[in-house]
């Protein structure tokens, strides 16, 4: 593009107008219209301010006025509206043309689109806003979430508090029922011990019966002393029984294999009753510190659980083997095998769970093994477990020895 004159280069590259003194446009170029959209015909003849956006304040057009009525030149960045209501920028540089007489017959405006720089610099700031706001919501946010997770673990450890409390008190219950099946299984027990001595009791009192009527003092005095002997062991058989019950003992220090001819001779008449062959083999004496009533509470359901099992079978020869060895320095091993059929395979599994039973309801409570892992776990810190050998089942109770 050639350009003829100074004024024609400025008019081509910018978008220029002029107006009178009073606003009114006498000139624009083919720019102006372009951007403005209106045509030549609608802008000559109208005021300038037909390009006037609604949100520039009155006192900047007071201070331009003023400017360039002082014939000076006016620059700002201007916000204007088109035709078609969209916003534009632009830099403009306003000035008086001064005539001969130095004065000012019109004003020239030169522009240049500056639209979207600005509106990039307006899209930069409010997603910079956004990125404030945002920031600031998040913070609030990661707030809120951190509250919410501090209620949640405090409900939490509360949850978990009553839980245990729940579980506790499971526990509690359970042990007191176990200790009630045994209870009833020891005074069946009991009965069997007491059968010879009460029959021994009424033959004695028959015989005192007849040395009474025959005045035969001597012999009246000496069954008479037969009498408290039976009824002293008797009650002896009471005591025994009684003492492994009680509860709150201290820890005491104990010979094993006495513990267990201690639980023998408790189940003795028992055995004999039902042909039940129980011995005990011991490779050595060994001392342990600990709670000798539960240590004997276990012994007791496991041979009665033997016991039992024979009631299922019928054969000869029937034994339960109680063998009491050192399975290394520090660890006491009692091995309780019976030869009553084992235990099926697809249950023993879960013999150790609480209210699990194959037997009857009135046999029966499922608690005895529970009570037992119970007992060699929590109390002795041991271990305790099941399998199936020679034809019968077999129990290894492991205890810390604690010399
Ligand atoms: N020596 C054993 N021989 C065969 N089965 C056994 C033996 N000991 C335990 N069991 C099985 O384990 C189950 C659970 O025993 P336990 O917890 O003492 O409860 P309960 O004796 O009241 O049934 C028994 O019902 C029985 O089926
Ligand atoms: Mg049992």
């Amino acid at each position: 593009m050639n350009f003829k004159t100074y004024q024609e280069a400025i008019e081509n590259s910018n978008i220029v107008s002029k107006t009178d003194i009073n606003g009114i446009i006498t000139f624009v170029n083919s720019e102006f219209c372009k951007i403005s959209g209106y045509t030549k015909e609608e802008l000559i003849g109208s005021n300038h301010n037909i390009v006037r956006h609604p949100d520039v304040d009155e006192s900047t057009f007071k201070e331009l006025w003023d400017t360039i009525l002082s014939k000076k030149v006016f620059r700002t960045t201007a916000k204007n509206l088109a035709k078609d209501g969209s916003v534009l920028y632009v830099n403009k540089t306003i000035g008086p043309m001064l005539d001969d007489k130095n004065d000012i017959p019109e004003f020239i405006a030169i522009r240049y689109d500056v639209t979207d720089p600005i509106k990039l610099t307006q899209a930069l700031k409010a997603k910079e806003e956004e990125l404030t706001l945002l920031n600031s919501t998040l913070e609030e946010r990661v707030r809120v979430q951190t509250m919410e997770l501090r209620d949640l673990n405090k409900n939490l450890e509360q949850r978990v508090k009553e839980q245990v409390k729940k579980i506790t008190e499971q526990e509690r219950l359970l042990s007191q029922q176990a200790r009630l099946a045994s209870m009833g299984e020891m005074i069946g027990n009991i009965a069997h011990q007491w059968r010879q001595p009460l029959s021994e009791l009424g033959i004695h009192l028959y015989k005192l019966k007849k040395f009474f009527e025959q005045k035969n003092r001597s012999l009246f005095n000496e069954t008479y002393e037969d009498c408290k002997q039976v009824i002293k062991k008797m009650s002896h058989t009471i005591d025994d029984f009684r003492n492994f019950f009680s509860i709150n003992k201290p820890k005491e220090d104990f010979i094993v294999n006495e513990v267990i001819e201690e639980a023998f001779n408790m189940l003795k008449a028992t055995l004999r009753n039902e042909q039940i062959n129980l011995r005990v083999t011991a490779e050595e004496k060994i001392q342990v510190r600990g709670y000798k009533g539960e240590l004997v509470q276990v012994l007791i359901n496991l041979i009665t659980n033997a016991k039992d099992a024979f009631k299922e079978r019928v054969g000869k020869d029937n034994f339960i083997d109680i063998h009491i060895a050192r399975f290394d320095g520090e660890t006491l091993l009692i091995t309780i095998r019976d030869n009553a059929g084992g235990i099926k395979e697809d249950i023993i599994e879960k013999i150790f769970e609480p209210y699990f039973t194959t037997k009857q309801a009135s046999l029966g409570t499922g608690l005895g093994l529970y009570m037992s892992k119970m007992i060699v776990e929590n109390s002795m810190h041991g271990s305790i477990k099941a399998f199936n050998a020679g034809g019968g089942a077999c129990f290894e109770v492991k205890v810390p020895i604690k010399l």
